[in-house]
Order: C-alpha cells, then sequence, then structure tokens
C-alpha cells in the first residue's frame, strides 16, 4: 500500500472506530488489518444464494490472485447493512480496490464514499453505483440488450414480426426495484413490445400491464430481490385471472432465471392443464444461463436465456484492477450516468440461448454451445 494511502486510511480507521465505539460494535479492530505489503483487492459480492454471484465473485478472485494480489472476496447475502460493514471492513484492512456488486445502487453510496476517501479506487461491477461521485469505474454488460433478446425472442415466436394479430396474452416481470440493471432490461424489452399492446396484439390478462404502461412503472410489476419464491407467489395471484388454464397464456416476459423458475413453478402448481412441448405451454425468457434454466431449455419448460459470460466479466474487471495497481490508464469505451456524474464505463455482449440456436437473430446459440464452451457440464444441465 502507497504511504499517502496508509495515511488516509489510519484516519478513516480512527473516524470508524470512534463512530464504531459510540454504538458499542466490535468491527473495525485491528486485527482485520492486512497482513503483508501485497496490494489487495476487496470483493463485494451481493449475495452467495445466486448462482451467478458466487461464479462471478470467484472467477474474479482466482483471476485477480494469479495477477499477484491479495484479495478478500464476501457476499452480502442480499442486505444492504451486510454490504455497508463488508465495504467497511475492506477500508479497515487497507484494500487499494474494492469490487462492488451492489445489493442496492443508491444505499451503498455512503459507504464507498467513505472509501473514496480513504484513496481506495471503487469498480462497480454488473450494478451501478447510483447517486454518489465515488466510483470510479463500471463494468458490465450491455444492458438494455438483455431486454431486446427477451422482447425479440416471443416477437419471433408468436409470429409478431410476420403480421400475427392474436390477441396473444403475455404478463411481464422486472427484477429487484432498487437494482438499476432492472429498469434498463426492461426499457430494452418494452420499446419493442409496447407497440404490440398499443395495438391490441399482445394483452396481459392480470391488467398487471396495459398499453399505457412506461418504463417509468417498472418498479410496479418488480420482484424484491430477484427471488424466485416471490415470483412465484406472484405468477400464483396472477394465473386466477386464468380461469383455470381456459383462458391461455402465449408467454412470460421474465428477466431472470429464478424468476422464471418461479413462474414455471406457479404454472405447474397450480395444475394448469398447458403441457410442456404443447402448444398450449407459453414462450418463457430469462436470463443468466443457470443451471436450471438450462435443463429446463432442453426440457422446453423454458424458452430462452440470456447469457453474460461473467468469465469475460471478470476477465475485464480483473485487468481494470491490474492497470489501476499498475498506474496505468484504464481504457473504457463509454460513459454511464448515475445520476450525479457520467462514470467511464465498458458494456461487454452478451448472447441469447435456445435449445439448438434456433432463431433468426445472429449471437442465439444453443444450450449445447454453452457447454462446449466450459461454462457449465454436459451432466450438470442433464445434455449426458
Ligand atoms: C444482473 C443479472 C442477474 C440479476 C439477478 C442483475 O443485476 O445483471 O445478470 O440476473 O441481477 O441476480
Amino acid at each position: 500500500m502507497k504511504t499517502w494511502k496508509r495515511i488516509l486510511t489510519a484516519g478513516v480507521l480512527l473516524t470508524t472506530i470512534v463512530s464504531l465505539a459510540g454504538c458499542n460494535s466490535t468491527r473495525g479492530s485491528s486485527s482485520s488489518q492486512k497482513s503483508n505489503d501485497k496490494e489487495l483487492v476487496y470483493i463485494s459480492m451481493p449475495t452467495e444464494a445466486e448462482e451467478r454471484w458466487v461464479k462471478d465473485g470467484n472467477e474474479l478472485k482466482n483471476q485477480i490472485k494469479d495477477a499477484g494480489y491479495d484479495v478478500d472476496l464476501t457476499f452480502a447475502q442480499d442486505k444492504v447493512e451486510q454490504q455497508n460493514s463488508d465495504i467497511e471492513n475492506a477500508i479497515n484492512k487497507g484494500a487499494d480496490i474494492i469490487v462492488v456488486a451492489s445489493k442496492d445502487g443508491s444505499a451503498v453510496g455512503p459507504a464507498v464514499e467513505k472509501a473514496r476517501d480513504a484513496g481506495i479506487k471503487v469498480i462497480a461491477y454488473d450494478r451501478l453505483i447510483l447517486d454518489t461521485e465515488a466510483v470510479d469505474y463500471y463494468v458490465t454488460f450491455q444492458l438494455e440488450k438483455t431486454g431486446v433478446w427477451e422482447a425479440n425472442y416471443i416477437i419471433e415466436k408468436l409470429g409478431l414480426d410476420k403480421g400475427e394479430k392474436g390477441p396473444f396474452n403475455i404478463e411481464l416481470f422486472t427484477g429487484s426495484a432498487d437494482d438499476n440493471n432492472a429498469k434498463y432490461f426492461f426499457k430494452g424489452a418494452w420499446e419493442l413490445l409496447q407497440p404490440y399492446f398499443e395495438e391490441g396484439v399482445l394483452v396481459s390478462p392480470s391488467g398487471k400491464v396495459t398499453k399505457d404502461f412506461t418504463v417509468d412503472d417498472w418498479q410496479d410489476i418488480s420482484i424484491d430481490s430477484w427471488k424466485m419464491e416471490k415470483a412465484q407467489s406472484e405468477m400464483e395471484s396472477r394465473l386466477a385471472k386464468y380461469n383455470g388454464g381456459s383462458v391461455s397464456l402465449d408467454a412470460v416476459l421474465s428477466p431472470y432465471d429464478g424468476i422464471s423458475k418461479g413462474v414455471i413453478n406457479a404454472i405447474e402448481g397450480q395444475g394448469m392443464p398447458w403441457k410442456v412441448g404443447s402448444a398450449d405451454w407459453p414462450y418463457i425468457t430469462g436470463q443468466d444461463a443457470m443451471v436450471t434454466a438450462l435443463s429446463d431449455i432442453l426440457e422446453g419448460k423454458q424458452g430462452e436465456t440470456v447469457w453474460k459470460d461473467t468469465r469475460e466479466l471478470a476477465t475485464k474487471v480483473a485487468e481494470v484492477c491490474v492497470e489501476i495497481l499498475d498506474g496505468k490508464d484504464v481504457e473504457t469505451t463509454e460513459t454511464m450516468n448515475n445520476n450525479v456524474v457520467d462514470v467511464p464505463s465498458i458494456l461487454l455482449d452478451s448472447k441469447s440461448v435456445t435449445k439448438n440456436g434456433e432463431s433468426d437473430a445472429k449471437d442465439t446459440i444453443s444450450v449445447k454451445d454453452v457447454v462446449d464452451s466450459g461454462y457449465v457440464t454436459a451432466k450438470q444441465v442433464g445434455l449426458e
């Protein structure tokens, strides 16, 4: 750690100890100090309960370790307070860089501000940190593109692009209301689907979305913390409008595989007469290429998932860390505004995955392609 940073860190540490003494906490003790003089990258992931963040965290940790730096990896169990305390811990340990995939993009602001005051660089990982100047870089995937993939899958499957007029029944979901990404995913999808609502070609029997719905209303159909169970109970209550299955369900816009699983569980659990593999079963989208989703795609339960190869994201973020630690310029491709500043950003490409890669859209690949890339094994997804 550089001398100027030691001084800043000591200052922040002192402030932290003083403030913690007031609230009778045991954190901030000197035992959490860094033990050697290697630079430390501290990774704060939002939760261990979702497959992707575990993959992301471990991949990034290994890559940074291989580059010769110390790494700490923590998971905040989807709790704002836990993530803030993890970041304080990073400051106390004298981290040089903190990589944060935030649970709540706004709530994490004060914690990263303390980190910046201590001279620590802050990288927003996958999710943008909002409403603060204290974010140096943002590395993620093309956000709206997720929604574009999902909407186009539905449009193609229902033949809307070929002039089919339906009307088709669809249910729409968005991700967690505290995740900035969720809005962008929906924006990409809604801009493509809204004109069909306008025409009456798409309708939502639950009444949750009408033609007058706007992107800014996205939190009205959000699923708190992206939780499968919450998606399941929300879908169960929406299914009440389907009269035991006599009203058809043609498609479900789901922004994440966990939500898709909740939707599938609801349809199966409520004994709807729609059979997997038949024309009655809805086209269901998703995101993350989770193992369960890839098997569900092979079985015909889920139609599509958007695959963001988290190994690429980890590699890019590891590169950024090394550039920072080597005092080199970090090359970014664009900026993303976080309500306060334009954050220098890098946005990677995603792909769409269907069972056999069937789609007119370029960059749609098959489940086998994901397996062949080594992201998951054939055994995990039931391909062997
Ligand atoms: C990520 C998605 C993920 C979701 C739920 C979002 O911020 O970008 O890839 O599906 O969180 O974890």
